[in-house]
C-alpha cells in the first residue's frame, strides 16, 4: 500500500523541453525507490499527453492543474474531465487557491469538478484552506467545515480521493502554520469527513498538506497525525529541491506507519 503521496503543482511554469527533462530525471531518481510512495505531477494542459507517454512504465503519475465540470459544449477555452482521461491523465487538482483567487471558483464549482473527475475514472485532489483574514478572525474550523460539506457533497463511497489542506496565506509565501496547527487542522478535517460522510468514505480519503513545503519542513510535517503526504508548488520546479522533499518523506515513512488511519510512531 502507498504510505505517502506527494503531488507537485507546476502552475504556469516550464517550457516543454524543461518539462520532459524534469520527468526523465525524476523517473530515474524514483526507479530504485520503494513503490510505497505515490508521486503525482500536476502540470500544464499542453504537456500532459507527451509526459504521460514519457512517464509510462515508471513511478510518476501525471495529473492536471484544473478541469471544467461540463462534458462538452460551448465553453471556449475549457477542458473537460473526459478529455483529460482520454490522454491518460490520472489525477486532477481542483479548487487550488489561485483558481479561487483569480478565477473566482467557489466550493460548489469545486464539487461539480470533483464529481466530473470521479465519473471519468480519475482521482481528484481537492484543495481547501482558509485565507489569512479568516485565520485572523479565528474562523479556520468554520471555513474547513463549510468546504468539506460543500466540496465533497455526493461523492461515491468507494472511490479514492485526496484532500489537500493548503492554507491560502501559506502558498508561495515561505510561511507555514505551526506544526500543531497543521496537525489540528488535519485531525479536524478527518473528524468532519467521518461525521458528514462516514467511515467508509473517510478510509478512501488521504489528507495532504500544501503551502511552502520545502526539504527542511517535510520530515516534521509528514510525521504529524493524519498527514498522508504533501503538496509542493515552488520547490517542485527544481529537480534537486523536489527530490530532496521526496527523500525527506522516505525518511519520515520509516518512522511512521499508518495502515488506513491507524498510526503508530516508532
Ligand atoms: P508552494 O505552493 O509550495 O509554492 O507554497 C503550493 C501549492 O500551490 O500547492
Amino acid at each position: 500500500m502507498v504510505e505517502y503521496t506527494v503531488f507537485a503543482n507546476w502552475k504556469m511554469n516550464k517550457r516543454i523541453e524543461e518539462a520532459v527533462e524534469f520527468i526523465e530525471e525524476l523517473t530515474s531518481f524514483l526507479l530504485p525507490i520503494d513503490k510505497n510512495l505515490a508521486v503525482i505531477m500536476c502540470i500544464p494542459y499542453p504537456y500532459i499527453d507527451a509526459l504521460v507517454r514519457k512517464a509510462e512504465g515508471g513511478n510518476v503519475l501525471i495529473g492536471a492543474e484544473n478541469v471544467f465540470y461540463e462534458e462538452c459544449g460551448e465553453y471556449t477555452g475549457e477542458v473537460s474531465a473526459s478529455m483529460l482521461a482520454s490522454i491518460g491523465c490520472s489525477h486532477v487538482l481542483i479548487g487550488h487557491s489561485e483558481r479561487r483567487k483569480y478565477f473566482h471558483e467557489n466550493d460548489s464549482d469545486v464539487n461539480k469538478k470533483a464529481l466530473s473527475v470521479l465519473r471519468n475514472r480519475m482521482t481528484p485532489i481537492i484543495c481547501i484552506g482558509e485565507t489569512m483574514e479568516e485565520r485572523e478572525e479565528g474562523r479556520v474550523c468554520t471555513v474547513l467545515e463549510r468546504q468539506i460539506r460543500t466540496c465533497l457533497a455526493g461523492i461515491p463511497k468507494n472511490r479514492k480521493l485526496f484532500i489537500a489542506y493548503e492554507p491560502r496565506w501559506a502558498i508561495g509565501t515561505g510561511k507555514t502554520p505551526e506544526m500543531d496547527e497543521i496537525e489540528n487542522a488535519h485531525c479536524y478535517i478527518r473528524e468532519k469527513i467521518i461525521e458528514f460522510y462516514g467511515e467508509t468514505v473517510s478510509k478512501n480519503i488521504a489528507l495532504l498538506y500544501g503551502g511552502s513545503v520545502k526539504p527542511d519542513n517535510t520530515f516534521d510535517i509528514c510525521l504529524l497525525k493524519d498527514v498522508d503526504g504533501v503538496g509542493v508548488g515552488g520547490c517542485s520546479l527544481d529537480i534537486d529541491c523536489f527530490t530532496k522533499v521526496i527523500k525527506e518523506m522516505i525518511r519520515a515513512s520509516s518512522r511512521k506507519y499508518h495502515p488506513a488511519n491507524e498510526i503508530a510512531i516508532n
